[in-house]
This record gives structure tokens, C-alpha cells and sequence, in this order.
């Protein structure tokens, strides 16, 4: 959902720009442009249709000295990826550039009255408006203060934003603002930085600034940061946190893509989150920030979520309603924003996000708030928007996921998602308190069966060669294996681009079976559990049709072997645990195919990590 950048400062502000947005590219990468001002406040302009690669090439003309700047790397929303809708946008004069990330729902109202007062507008994109209003600002009440025309700018404004803006009338100055998108900045004895996440940031610094909601910034070339919030009343103490993740953690570090590395760190990751977890009395989670009471009067769960977040709240459900007897609804945050909610006086609302900027999850949790239910953030991102929001957040400590398929942010929001189960079962009394150590002695042989998945990688790439000609292939499981087949399905859609679809693999019979044809690829999750041998009946229906079959199977699966054209073998493990462990094969077997299809594994085409619009 588009990345944003800017430095001030001392040095040439050109390799920082183009190496922050490399970073944060995952946010989008259908276009990208840098403007560079000189001290003079003379600005130049590179931009271009593509990725930052294609940006930096046509860079390489530049003798670009300047020492300030702000650049963009685009997902499109407002107009189709073109050099002219590429940011930054400018006004009429030339003299104001903006980079925007978000959407500016009033902008056809915007762009009217404006065109009708004379100005003219290059692009097609929302985000145009903004260097306009500011110019119009500038040039009227603001009478050339720059930032009282970001503020009057802004004023006008709705929807969702973070900006950086240079003025040429103010040589050095970069002005930004955020609603609803998130924006960080950075102090340093070399200069002033904004980002739209830490990742951007992690070589700089490790202290950031992170802009409040309808908070403005002005960054000097001294590296002065100045908060204000958008009246222009001066914020006095700014929210700062410090960044725990070194730099390094978002380098390849050897190997050839992001996802293989994201998938090979998995083991490291659940170790991480479950260190010093379990205590005297059950699980420990002190930053929750509920009070005991509190969290044992809890007798309603919604879980709200999106894309392979909403999974893990698939999951969760059979966590929270197992262990803790608390029912509990999961939606996917799109559709729940717009639907009646059913609270009670101890409603609590569970958002899942590993980014912790999803803007339908976000509103989500707010509407909940609104109807009084207390809300827990299970993410990834320190710092961020689900974070701050929340009255209580779970760090899955997951490390810096670049690739935008998930994947171990999938499986530590999963040992997340339990680790919260056994603390509010134990908080109500639904279990006691041995159950809990053996739940979590459990969870921290999830590191040890991954690795041993993550061994049989070849099984998956050997798999992947029945999806050579394939133009569908359906994903069945039973229980919580159903939503590791819809997992499954998700990552091959993802980043193969075939079509993939999950299924119930008993609801298979009423309809989707229509689609199996000889040759067509189903997956089947087989492993050990209370419904394999039903599980097995549809595996042998669909073989009965010809299909090619890949059935994921717990080691020693004589059954399953010989019914099955490839095997994909999971160790042996708890029922409810499955899910953390065979989720492993169905990522690799997704990267494999996409790789042989000769796909982008680290960038699938059209999507985005970060998805903050709604
Ligand atoms: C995007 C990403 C998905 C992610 C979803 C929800 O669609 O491509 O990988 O699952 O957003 O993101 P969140 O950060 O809220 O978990």
C-alpha cells in the first residue's frame, strides 16, 4: 500500500531514498519516484511505470548531490500504474512535491473545485490534490509558512494519509502528516528521516519518532524533528519507541529469495515467542494490560482478521473455545466492519495482524471499542497502529517478514493465538493448572517438528512437478486441517498465480468434486487426527476420479501411501498443534510451483504486505 521515504541532512539524500524504498517495496512496486531539492530549493524529479530497480536505473543519469528528499514506491488504487500516476506528484507551479500513502476519498469533489479555480492536474491519482491544496495555501492564508499550508492542506482532506511534501520557498524543510497510515521518523546527528515503517529505518537509527494520528512533522537538514499536532499546537513529548530487530535481519543473509528465508526461520521464531512464557501460576503475558478480573469475566470472543491472519483466526477459535470454553465468532475484517455485532459486557475482540496496519482490521478493533468490548492485538510490528490502538498486544516476535506471502508471522500468530487460549482458560479456571504445562510443553516441541519438515523439502519440490500443466488444483482437510488446506491454498494462489481452491474435504462432494478431471492436482491434509479415516474416504473419491493426489500424512501412513501419488510426511503431533507444523509443507510445496512457473516468489503482482486502505 505504498511505502514513502524522506531525508534531510548532511549527506547526498539519493542512495538513502533509493535504498529505503528497496525496503519497504513489499508495500507496493508497480511504480516508483524520487524528488531531490536543492539548497536553492530547485527540485528535480525522477519517477517511472515499475519496480525501484527500473527507478534506480534511470537515477544513475543524476549527478544528484542534493542533500534533500522524498521518494515513493506505489500499489496503485486511483489510476493504472503509469509514469504520470507514479509519485511524487506536484502542483501547478512545480514548486510543491508530495508523496501520499492512503487513499483521499474526497478527491473528485477536490480535484472539481480546484480545476474549476484554474488548476490543471497530471495525473489520475487522489493523491494530486494534496500538492494543489498546499500550493493554494501557500499562496493565500498561509501567506508562504509552509507548514500552516500542510495543515489547512490537510484540513481538507478524507480518508487515510501519510504524506511528505517539499516546498522549493522552504530549501531543506520536509513536512509530513499522517492519518490512518502510519509514518516514523528519525533524528540523527547526520540528519532528519521519515519511513513508512522501522524497516526503512533499522540502518539509521534505533530510536523512532512515530507520528500520532493527525500529527504534523517538519524534519531540518539538522536533523531537528519537530511534532505538532494539526492545529500546529507543538506536541512536547512525541511518542518514540525503540526498534528491537537489527538491520541485518532484513537482508537475504544467503539465500535466494525472502520466503525461503522466512520459511526457514520459523523454528527460531516460535523459540522466541514462547522464551520465559510459562510461569508459576500458567502463561505469562504481562503486556496484555488487562486486569485478572477483567480477563476471567470474558464470555464472548470475536476474532477479526485478514487474508492469512483471518487462518490463524480460524484456528484460534477451536483454541479459545476448547480451552477456555468462550464462544467465539472469526471474520474476516472486510465484511465485519459492516455488519450488526452482538457484544456483551465482556466482550473481548482479538485483531490479527502481523503488519498492525491492515486499515479493515484497524476499524474493525475501533468499532469494537466504540461498542465498549475491550480489544487484544496479535501482531508483528512493534510500535504499530494495531499496537497503539489496542488495549493490550502480543508481540510474536517473528523478526522483520519481507516476502508478501506470510509465513512465519502465519505460524507464530498461530503459537500466539494458543498461548492466549491457555491464559484465559486458566484466568476463567476452565483447565487446570497441569494441563497448561503439558499444552505448553507441547508447543515447544513445534520448533523441533518444523525442522524436520523443513528437511523434507525435497518431498514438496518433487510434488510440485504435478502441478507442471495444471490450470486449478483443490485443497480438502477436516477440522483445523480444513484451514491449512485453505493456508495451502492461499500461499499457491498467491504466488504461482494457479488457481487454488480449499474445501472442507467433505463438503467436496457438493460441488467442487465437479471440477476433478485425470491428472488434477488435489492436495489432501491428512495427518494423524480424530477425522483422518474420513479425511481418507475423500481422498479415495477423488482418486476414484482420476485426480493426481498429495496427500500431506503423518510418518508411517501406510493407508494414506498407498492411496496417495506424493506424500508430504509430518512427524507425529498433537491434533492441535497440526496446524503450526504441516502448514511448513503446503509453504514450500507453494514456492516450488511458483518457482517453476517462474514466478516473483518475494513480489507477487498485485498485491501488497502492508494493505492500509479498505
Ligand atoms: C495482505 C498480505 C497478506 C496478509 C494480509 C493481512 O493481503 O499480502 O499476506 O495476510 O494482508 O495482513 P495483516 O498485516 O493484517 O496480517
Amino acid at each position: 500500500m505504498c511505502g514513502i521515504v524522506g531525508y534531510t541532512g548532511k549527506n547526498p539524500a539519493l542512495p538513502f531514498l533509493l535504498e529505503g524504498l528497496r525496503t519497504l517495496e513489499y508495500r507496493g512496486y508497480d511504480s516508483a519516484g524520487v524528488e531531490l531539492e536543492a539548497p536553492s530549493g530547485s527540485l528535480t524529479e525522477v519517477k517511472c511505470k515499475g519496480r525501484v530497480a527500473a527507478l534506480a536505473a534511470l537515477c544513475e543519469k543524476l549527478d544528484a548531490t542534493q542533500t534533500t528528499g522524498i521518494a515513493h514506491t506505489r500499489w496503485a488504487t486511483h489510476g493504472e500504474p503509469s509514469d504520470a500516476n507514479a509519485h511524487p506528484h506536484r502542483d501547478c507551479s512545480g514548486r510543491v512535491a508530495v508523496v501520499h500513502n492512503g487513499i483521499i476519498e474526497n478527491f473528485q469533489e477536490l480535484v472539481a473545485e480546484l480545476e474549476e479555480r484554474g488548476h490543471h492536474f497530471a495525473s489520475e491519482t487522489d493523491s494530486e490534490v494534496i500538492a494543489h491544496l498546499i500550493e493554494e495555501a501557500l499562496a493565500g492564508p498561509a501567506e508562504g509558512d509552509f507548514a500552516l499550508a500542510v495543515s489547512l492542506a490537510t484540513s481538507r482532506l478524507e480518508g487515510s494519509w501519510a504524506i511528505a511534501c517539499l516546498s522549493a520557498a522552504s530549501p531543506g524543510e520536509i513536512l509530513c502528516c499522517r492519518k490512518g497510515s502510519p509514518l516514523v521518523l528519525a533524528s540523527t546527528p547526520d540528519g532528519a528521516y521519515a519511513a513508512s515503517d522501522v524497516t526503512a529505518l533499522a540502518h539509521t537509527t534505533s530510536h523512532v519518532v512515530n507520528l500520532g494520528e493527525g500529527q504534523i512533522a517538519r524534519l531540518l537538514p539538522t536533523g531537528e524533528v519537530s511534532v505538532f499536532e494539526g492545529d500546529l499546537t507543538p506536541v512536547a513529548e512525541p511518542d518514540t519507541f525503540d526498534i528491537d530487530w537489527d538491520a541485518s535481519a532484513a537482508t537475504l543473509g544467503g539465500y535466494p529469495d525472502f520466503m525461503a528465508k522466512e520459511i526457514a526461520e520459523q523454528p527460531e521464531a516460535i523459540e522466541r515467542l514462547l522464551e520465559g512464557r510459562l510461569g508459576q501460576d500458567g502463561i505469562v503475558l504481562d503486556e496484555l494490560r488487562l486486569s485478572p478480573e477483567e480477563v476471567a469475566a470474558i464470555d464472548r470472543i470475536y476474532v477479526v482478521a485478514c487474508g492469512t491472519s483471518w487462518h490463524v483466526g480460524l484456528i484460534a477459535k477451536t483454541y479459545f473455545e476448547t480451552w477456555a470454553r468462550i464462544p467465539t465468532t472469526v471474520e474476516c475484517a472486510s465484511e465485519f466492519n459492516y455488519e450488526e455485532i452482538l457484544t456483551t459486557d465482556h466482550t473481548l475482540c482479538v485483531i490479527i495482524t502481523q503488519s498492525g496496519e491492515t486499515a479493515d482490521t484497524l476499524a474493525s478493533a475501533r468499532k469494537m471499542q466504540a461498542a465498549g468490548a475491550k480489544v487484544i492485538a496479535i501482531t508483528n510490528v512493534l510500535g504499530s497502529s494495531a499496537a497503539r490502538e489496542s488495549d493490550g498486544v502480543l508481540y510474536v516476535q517473528a523478526g522483520p517478514e519481507i516476502a508478501v506471502a506470510s509465513t512465519k508471522a502465519y505460524t507464530a500468530q498461530l503459537v500466539a493465538a494458543a498461548l492466549l487460549a491457555l491464559f484465559l482458560a486458566r484466568a476463567n479456571g476452565a483447565i487446570s493448572l497441569s494441563e497448561v504445562r503439558s499444552r505448553f510443553r507441547e508447543m515447544q516441541r513445534a520448533p523441533e517438528l518444523i525442522r524436520i519438515v523443513l528437511s523434507r523439502a525435497w518431498q514438496d519440490e518433487v510434488a510440485a512437478q504435478a502441478f507442471a500443466s495444471a490450470h486449478s488444483a483443490l485443497f480438502l482437510g477436516r477440522g483445523v486441517s480444513s484451514t491449512t488446506a485453505r493456508e495451502g491454498a492461499l500461499k499457491l494462489k498467491e504466488i504461482s498465480y494457479l488457481h487454488a481452491e480449499a474445501y472442507p474435504a467433505g463438503e467436496m462432494k457438493h460441488g467442487p468434486i465437479a471440477l476433478v478431471e485425470p491428472g488434477y492436482p488435489v492436495v489432501v491434509v491428512v495427518p494423524e487426527s480424530h477425522v483422518r479415516d474420513k479425511t481418507i474416504s475423500n481422498l479415495q473419491e477423488v482418486n476414484a476420479r482420476g485426480a493426481t493426489t498429495i496427500a500431506l500424512a503423518t510418518n508411517g501412513d501406510v493407508r494414506v501411501a498407498q492411496l496417495a501419488s506424493h506424500l508430504l510426511l509430518v512427524p507425529p503431533a498433537p491434533e492441535w498443534l497440526s496446524p503450526v507444523v504441516d502448514v511448513v509443507h503446503l509453504q514450500l510445496l507453494a514456492r516450488y510451483v511458483a518457482l517453476a512457473r517462474g514466478c516473483d516468489v518475494d513480489k507477487p503482482r498485485n498485491l501488497a504486505k502492508s494493505v492500509t486502505v479498505e
